[in-house]
């Protein structure tokens, strides 16, 4: 059966079928993909088992992995239970048992249920991620994806002038805080400098504009703080209404890319006593295009 990608109850989610994610991809099947995810954002892929070693070579196939020096987490490498370029988020430790409830890697991924955009807080923030599922929770869980794309589109004409060039800081440091989780080292707080991202952004393959918030986005440059704040919470309400949003309810083998330069998304409740064994790959970015700069591009 030929590779086909068949548009799923939202505009922005495509379920893609007809390939083994286990096998190299021929490079018209690469091509139709990242076509697919520049026109919905958010593919899935169904029914692949894969393992971590598999993952990590499907993913390399659409582009350079991204690595940073400084962590984008606070569990050191000889606490962590896989190896490089898989990124755990999981709710166990590195012996594999779930993690405590006292546990500061476990505030630390609670985070993560607020909305965001992977990287953000990186001066080049990710372009592709991808989530295996290997364990999944028997309710819950589920991962939310909102079309920042849309959002940018339906705001008001006054609202889209203020936003055209506006500049915002991110850092973990302010998307831990807004879940009360301050108690961060001298070392982290250092790791976790603001970093500074247009508010508009666009895509370098299609031109469209988004909205680039994120729970990391906590200043807004030239604002005062509580306005900055009042300002993105708004537009975070708007931008994730029910309208631009698909629930991915995961099943055990799913594979499901996203576009972080165009979405949000974010993790929903489970009991953390059940094990949930979800694994990331992720593909480097490049610095966001500013909607100024996004002129003249490919619309
Ligand atoms: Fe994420």
């Amino acid at each position: 059966m030929p590779i086909d990608i068949r548009k799923l109850r939202v505009t922005f989610a495509g379920e893609v079928t007809g390939i083994d994610c286990r096998r190299p991809l021929s490079s018209e099947e690469v091509a139709a993909i990242d076509a697919g995810m520049d026109r919905f954002a958010v593919l899935v892929f169904r029914d692949q088992p894969l393992d971590d070693e598999r993952q990590l070579a499907f993913t390399r196939q659409f582009g350079a992995l991204e690595s940073y020096a400084t962590p984008g987490h606070i569990r050191r490498r000889e606490e962590q239970r896989l190896g490089p370029g898989i990124a755990d988020f999981s709710n166990l430790d590195k012996d594999g048992n779930i993690m405590s409830a006292e546990d500061r890697v476990w505030f630390f991924k609670l985070g993560d249920r607020l909305w965001h955009s992977d990287s953000s807080f990186r001066p080049i923030p990710a372009k592709y991620s991808l989530l295996s599922g290997r364990v999944i929770p028997s309710w819950g869980a589920d991962t939310e994806f909102a079309d920042m794309r849309a959002a940018y589109d339906a705001l008001d004409a006054r609202t889209k002038a203020i936003v055209e060039d506006l500049v915002c800081e991110h850092s973990l440091i302010y998307s831990r805080a807004a879940i009360g989780f301050t108690d961060l080292t001298p070392e982290e707080i250092a790791a976790f400098q603001p970093v500074r991202q247009p508010l508009v952004r666009c895509h370098p393959a299609t031109g469209r504009r988004s909205l680039f918030l994120a729970s990391h986005a906590g200043a807004i440059v030239g604002w005062t703080v509580p306005e900055a704040r009042v300002f993105l919470h708004e537009l975070t309400e708007h931008a994730t209404q029910r309208e631009f949003v698909y629930k991915h309810k995961w099943q055990v083998g799913d594979l499901v890319m996203w576009d972080n330069r165009q979405t949000m998304h974010r993790a929903t409740r489970f009991d953390r006593h059940e094990v949930r064994d979800v694994r990331r790959t992720t593909l480097a970015g490049e610095a966001a295009i500013p909607a100024k700069a996004g002129i003249g591009r490919a619309a």
